[in-house]
């Protein structure tokens, strides 16, 4: 972009705290084609929240469509899981789940030739462990089964350098789902949603090459797509056979449990994988939000609208900064994600406590000063609050070491969503604590302004439900037009929706 554009945007946008440099792309197919600052602060909701649902099932689930890819690293010592209808290793690339149910779904012996075992809704392969959520359909005749099926439990031996793509990457979905990975990765416009077998292999092509040992995504649980040599890095624990499908007391009950709780061990993961499973490299996003293209919807981004010269662009970077990270232990010098869950932590139910939760002009003065006061020094002169909202939107980010390119973007974003939120709490304080307003205006403008802000955040804890019974799960919340919460809990009984359709985790 050129510094002329780049100026104009800065001055028409609230938020100009650093200086806009274009970032040059280094990649020299595509001179004037990288990541950029204004993009970044176009896009600084998105990429906050990006960050802040990286590794997370719920807020992963809500933004489905990833636009985002990190380096990741599963420690030695790790246990993963694999389902499938032989007692040996396969030989890759196949999938490892990092909850037990969740390979225990595909540890069935394989079936007959012919229909397949999942619910044709999304059409599906069938065989071996690979990411849909219900391997059986209930109303559905199953052809004869031949052997056993084996749980397999494996332990990582040293690390697993993976490539994470975010979202919900491993549902399969025309929705943009696999944008990333079809799209960006394997540049292919017309790859079909369900070639689960052909994708796993051509990623591998794609990213053994970078020196990975293979892929990192996520439907109903988080999962590896693990290239050959299968074993790389890992040894086999136990292969477990399966008791015999239909044939014991109860097999009915157990499908039924068998589908809920691998549920419930999904739901466990909504705020993290847990354990350290997983480390991600903060400093290696590279991300569609990065840049200036055309993604359509904020809410639901794709990638079909890129032209072909901006997919091989984004995926020109993607190799890059694989082979940047390569040295650096693949470790991110910024914890970005732990400094966005302390924004969240801090502002997330104090916004909504304020902008919804009712109470009296008195309150809500004292919310928004013990909020703010903290930022404002009352001897130093300070014209509009400008010099207190600059120290409240750099709080959490000032001292802060920025090393790659992307560490700069990231910061960009997350301190546009800072000035915003500091921003609009001091226009309410403006309203309720030194304003003239009536009393019930006063307030009605305060709300109206954080609702405001709310709305551009978009935060996902907001769509969180609580209060689900021990024998339910969340799958999610509703906001109903008159803002009222609805609650989506199912039990094992009214599991046919969540699970059969995926719907609960695509919401
Ligand atoms: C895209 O995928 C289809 C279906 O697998 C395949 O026939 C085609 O050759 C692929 N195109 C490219 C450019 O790889």
């Amino acid at each position: 972009m050129a510094p002329a554009a780049l100026f104009v945007a800065c001055l028409a946008a609230t938020a100009c705290l650093t200086s806009a440099t274009s970032i040059p792309s280094t990649d020299s197919a595509s001179i004037d084609f990288g990541p950029s600052e204004v993009e970044a602060r176009q896009n600084a909701y998105s990429i906050f929240n990006a960050i802040h649902s990286a590794m997370r099932q719920w807020g992963s689930s809500l933004n489905h469509n990833g636009m985002s890819f990190f380096l990741a690293t599963v420690p030695a010592g790790v246990m993963l899981y694999h389902g499938t209808s032989s007692p040996h290793s396969p030989p890759g690339p196949e999938w490892l789940a990092f909850e037990i149910e969740h390979a225990e779904m595909f540890a069935h012996p394989r079936y007959g030739r012919g229909k397949p075992p999942i619910p044709p809704r999304h059409g599906t392969p069938p065989g071996t462990q690979h990411p849909l959520i219900a391997p059986y359909d209930k109303g559905q005749t199953r052809e004869p089964e031949h052997g056993h099926g084996y749980l397999h439990l494996y332990r990582t031996t040293s690390p697993l350098n993976l490539l994470y793509l975010d979202g919900t990457s491993a549902g399969n979905t025309a929705m943009g789902t696999l944008d990333t990975q079809d799209l960006i990765l394997r540049f292919n416009r017309s790859a079909p949603v369900w070639d689960e077998a052909g994708r796993a292999r051509e990623l591998c092509d794609i990213v053994v090459p970078w020196g990975l040992h293979g892929v990192l995504r996520m439907e109903a649980g988080f999962e590896i797509i693990k290239c050959a040599d299968f074993m790389r890095g890992m040894e086999m624990v136990a292969s477990h056979r399966r008791p015999e499908v239909g044939k014991d007391k109860g097999a009915e009950g157990d499908r039924k449990a068998e589908r809920f709780e691998f549920v419930r061990a999904v739901a466990q993961r909504y705020h993290g994988i847990g354990a350290g499973r997983v480390v991600v490299d903060w400093s290696s996003m590279v991300s569609g939000l990065f840049y200036e293209v055309d993604l359509g919807d904020k809410e639901k981004p794709r990638l079909v609208g890129l032209k072909d010269g901006e997919l091989r662009g984004i995926r020109g970077r993607v190799a890059e900064v694989v082979k940047a990270r390569e040295g650096e232990g693949r470790k991110g010098v910024v914890d970005w994600q732990g400094v966005v869950d302390m924004v969240v932590g801090r502002y997330a139910d104090r916004l909504r406590d304020m902008a919804e939760g009712g109470g009296s002009l008195e309150k809500m003065q004292g919310e928004v000063n013990s909020l703010l006061n903290i930022y404002i020094d009352y001897v130093a002169e300070d014209e509009g609050y400008r010099k207190s909202i600059h120290r409240c939107a750099k709080h959490y980010t000032s001292s802060v070491a920025r090393v790659t390119q992307e560490d700069k973007l990231i910061l960009t974003a997350i301190e546009t969503v800072m000035l915003d939120i500091c921003s609009t709490l001091f226009e309410v304080r403006n309203v309720v604590v030194e304003g003239l307003e009536a009393h019930g205006e006063a307030l009605r403008q305060a709300r109206e302004a954080l609702q405001g802000l709310m709305d551009r955040l978009r935060w996902t804890r907001w769509k969180q439900c609580v209060g689900c019974n021990y024998d339910e799960i969340c799958t999610k919340q509703q906001v109903s037009e008159s803002r009222a919460k609805v609650k989506h809990c199912v039990s094992r009984e009214s599991n046919a929706g969540p699970i059969d359709g995926n719907d609960g985790f695509y919401h």
